[in-house]
């Protein structure tokens, strides 16, 4: 087979890049390892910066979006509980954020590639990546145990995490960053209705809370749990129960439901310095991990592939490759912001040490600083719904 891009991974780092180059006219094929029906329900976070938003407007694949996402124009933080709340079109000048699950990112994001004709294969696992300093790179992937080649002039590896572009670069070309939390996130997804009509972020001292939400009928709801904690310590009660207590404050009165997904995950930080090797870009998580506490792990995934795409057109269509070559750096500085925001908000909220400790002290501390400075508020906000310009 042959393309000018052969794109690794239909996440939606993979997806917004062939929708952006196939409006430019520029020819791409994706290849991803899992089922169409997997990737869609696959459930993950659900906060979509204004920027993220913009570019699926620009792209025309936001109507669900707009109907079905709630948007959000402030954020409740509870310490000890005591509720504050940032607003963010005082602080930002009328930005937002917008709540919308990442599978429903996804499934429109699908459609919209099926519908302009952009080729995805499902069930086609990318296996290895060869001759990537060369301008003829070649993608080798099986599908039903038959072994094929993408022959094309970029790779873009937008394969997550455990995808093989990383693993692709040469060890040398980058260095790599990693911190892993010592807690984990307990989420749910639930029939209640809401029982807030913006998120809360609650520290409290048996640990962290967080209401979040999908629709005027379902909350996604999580939950700090030890590393080795398993959901099956977790019954429904106990969740229930344990979430009223952390997300208390005067006047909160939980509402329950119908408990349908309950999964835990671990909170790391990762990423490495080089995102490009010769003819090989890397976007999204295959680059970089952050804590899901600032809710910017698939905006940051968006912004690579706005450098990126018009990176790749500016090649097609000026013949020029300035900005091919300074992909990485020009998406390095927002990388960099938001892994110190989310490790900022992750510090902010968990539970780490005894509840007199030094370290809750520091976090108390930083709380009321928010509560009294516009300045802190103004900073905590702009971050939250997305730095305009880097
Ligand atoms: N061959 C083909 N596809 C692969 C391979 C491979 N060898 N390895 C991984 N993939 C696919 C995965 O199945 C997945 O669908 O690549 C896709 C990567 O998608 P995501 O993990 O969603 O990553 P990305 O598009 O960068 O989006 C980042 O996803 O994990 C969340 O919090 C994260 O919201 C962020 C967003
Ligand atoms: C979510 O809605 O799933 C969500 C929202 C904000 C976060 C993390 C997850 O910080």
């Amino acid at each position: 087979m042959k393309t000018q891009v052969g794109i690794i991974g239909a996440g939606p780092a993979g997806l917004s890049l062939a929708l952006l180059l196939q409006r430019a006219g520029i020819d791409c094929i994706m290849l991803e390892s899992r089922s169409r029906e997997y990737v869609e329900s696959r459930v993950r976070a659900g906060l979509l910066e204004q920027n993220t938003v913009d570019l699926f407007n620009e792209l025309q694949v936001a109507d669900r979006l707009h109907k079905e996402g709630l948007q959000h124009h402030g954020v409740y933080f509870n310490f000890d509980g005591e509720s504050i709340r940032i607003p963010f079109d005082e602080l930002t000048g009328g930005r937002c954020i917008t709540i919308y699950g990442q599978q429903e990112v996804v499934k429109d994001l699908i459609k919209a590639n099926s519908d302009r004709g952009v080729k995805i294969i499902f069930e086609a696992t990318a296996a290895k990546i060869e001759d990537f300093e060369t301008t003829a790179p070649k993608i080798y992937f099986k599908q039903n145990g038959e072994e094929h080649i993408v022959e094309c002039d970029f790779v873009a590896g937008c394969d997550g995490y455990h995808g093989i572009a990383r693993k692709a670069l040469p060890a040398k070309c980058y260095n790599e960053f990693k911190k892993e939390y010592p807690f984990s996130w307990l989420g749910i997804l639930a029939n209640a209705a809401p029982s807030t009509d913006e998120l809360i972020y609650a520290f409290h001292e048996r640990g962290f809370a967080l209401h979040s939400l999908r629709s005027e009928k379902v909350s996604r709801l999580y939950l700090q749990v030890d590393n080795d904690d398993t959901t099956d310590n977790w019954s429904d009660k106990k969740i229930w129960e344990e979430l009223s207590i952390r997300l208390s404050s005067k006047g909160f009165m939980l509402h329950t439901g119908e408990i349908f997904e309950k999964a835990i995950t671990p909170m790391r930080s990762f990423m490495i310095d080089n995102m490009q090797y010769g003819r090989l870009f890397l976007a999204g998580d295959a680059a970089h991990i952050v804590p899901p506490t600032g809710g910017k792990g698939l905006n940051l995934a968006v912004a690579d592939i706005k450098w990126l795409s018009s990176a790749i057109i500016d090649f097609y269509n000026n013949n020029k490759e300035e900005k091919l070559k300074n992909y990485s750096a020009d998406c390095l500085r927002r990388i960099w912001r938001a892994q110190d925001f989310s490790n900022f908000m992750t510090y902010l909220f968990h539970k780490q040490a005894a509840h007199d400790s030094f370290e809750y002290h520091l976090q108390k501390a930083r709380f009321e600083y928010i509560q009294s400075s516009k300045a802190q508020a103004t900073t905590i906000a702009e971050n939250y719904v997305g730095l305009k310009d880097i």
